[in-house]
């Protein structure tokens, strides 16, 4: 292939103030026909670059930094803050927390996750009458919170959950709205500022009450590791975080598919089947729709020298719906997974890829697989209005608007 100097095409010549107004209109939509009209390689605007083809997004993923990075010096204090966390760290540095977290993450703890995820969903449907209207992203945000902390902390939330929730709600707001500076005393920043104040009560009272009764979670092996007390808690509140909204994403939306899918709903009880569900739901609703990078060495990708400082754009919501990989792409087939995976095996990363793939994906797929699963072997959820839900991209893709009468069986 012949490798060129020029930037590669893209909307408004990729030169973006107009771009970034469409972007923040409709940036599913955007970067959906960004691709199909420009190619695997996309010029957002000068610094800016969408990589779409499954090739392109293996070598970035799987790169160990010498590369591409994931945050570089000048953007490592993100929006939400936790500078000290292994999500937003680099190099040794790490390398060091994830190898400090990762036995907290082992298969071998899952059977734990499952006890609490069927605990929590005999709880939660024994908390519904027949007949009830539930607010579906609403109830599976309580499960996830529920699930999630005692996987991770070791116990529940209890009135800790509502800080937690808080502190999410007021970054998906701040990260679904045109982004302000962050001094600037709008509502948003005035809410994010508050409920990070009343996050980091929480986790103070979490981690000073915390004791290690030799089950395992990620807090035993931050506090092991004695720490500073701001390690541990910026370590804490984005583990929990992260994979609080995600997964309660994730099954909202396989709850969504299921009630416009009466078929696959059938089959829940099938070996395997939940799943392939769970795993198509993440196809379909990719919670992390866009993942990126920065280089910090030209790179080449189709044909063209992207210059170091370029930031990477991969996006799952775009790859995952492309025909060339997903045959039928639009449509809800859990079998596809039950034959196998996709042609490539980069054209499907839910969970990014690589070192720095999540470090919850076993944790966050089983835990989607047994409440989905619990749920429709106790209750049958009817969809209220399903065409009027709506994905919100946000820092995760939210779920609007999906609503589900309760339908339990009747005794006897
Ligand atoms: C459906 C649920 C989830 C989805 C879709 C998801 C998605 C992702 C993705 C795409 C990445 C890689 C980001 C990148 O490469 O820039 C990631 C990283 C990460 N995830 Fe998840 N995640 C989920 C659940 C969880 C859970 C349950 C946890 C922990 C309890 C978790 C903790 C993390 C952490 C700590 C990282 C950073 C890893 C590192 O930097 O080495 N995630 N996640």
């Amino acid at each position: 292939m012949t490798v060129t100097h020029t930037a590669p095409p893209g909307p408004g010549g990729g030169r973006g103030t107009a771009n970034a107004a469409d972007y923040a209109l409709d940036p599913l939509g955007f970067l959906t026909g960004a691709v199909r009209e420009f190619g695997d390689v996309v010029s957002l605007s000068s610094s800016n670059v969408l990589l779409a083809h499954p090739e392109d997004i293996g070598r970035v993923l799987v790169d160990r930094g010498e590369n591409v990075v994931k945050i570089s010096e000048g953007t490592r204090r993100g929006p939400t803050g936790f500078p000290r966390a292994m999500m937003n760290s680099e190099g040794a540095d790490w390398e060091r927390k994830r190898a400090r977290l990762r036995p907290a993450f082992r298969s071998e703890r899952l059977a734990h996750l499952e006890e609490a995820a069927r605990e929590g969903v005999a709880r939660t449907v024994g908390s519904w009458t027949d007949g009830q209207t539930v607010d579906v992203h609403h109830e599976m945000s309580r499960l996830a919170m529920l699930v999630g902390a005692t996987h991770i902390a070791g116990r529940e939330p209890g009135e800790h959950g509502e800080a937690l929730a808080g502190a999410v709600a007021a970054i998906m707001r701040l990260t679904s709205s045109p982004r302000l500076p962050a001094w600037l005393p709008t509502r948003v920043n005035r809410d994010l500022r508050r409920s990070l104040r009343d996050l980091d009560d929480a986790l103070a009272v979490m981690i000073r009450e915390h004791r290690d009764d030799g089950a395992g979670t990620a807090l035993d092996a931050l506090l092991a590791d004695d720490p500073s007390f701001e390690e541990v808690r910026d370590e804490l509140a984005t583990l929990l975080m992260s994979g609080y909204e995600t997964t309660a994403d994730a099954l909202t939306w396989l709850l969504h598919l299921l009630g416009a899918h009466p078929e696959a709903n059938d089959r829940m009880g099938e070996e395997g089947f939940a799943r392939a569900a769970a795993k198509e739901a993440v196809r379909l609703y990719p919670p992390a729709w866009v993942i990126s990078r920065e280089t910090v060495r030209p790179f080449e990708a189709g044909g063209h020298t992207l210059p170091a400082g370029t930031v990477l754009g991969l996006s799952p919501w775009v790859t995952h719906r492309d025909e060339r990989w997903f045959p039928r792409a639009g449509e809800f087939r859990p079998e596809r997974w039950l034959a196998g995976g996709p042609s490539h095996r980069y054209a499907y990363f839910p969970f990014g890829a690589g070192p720095r793939g999540c470090i919850g994906a076993s944790m966050a797929l089983r835990e989607v697989e047994v409440i989905a699963g619990e749920l429709c072997a106790r209750v049958r959820l009817e969809p209220v209005a399903p065409e009027a839900v709506r994905p919100r991209p946000a820092l995760a893709l939210q779920p609007r608007g999906v609503r589900a009468v309760v339908r339990k069986p009747r005794r006897g």
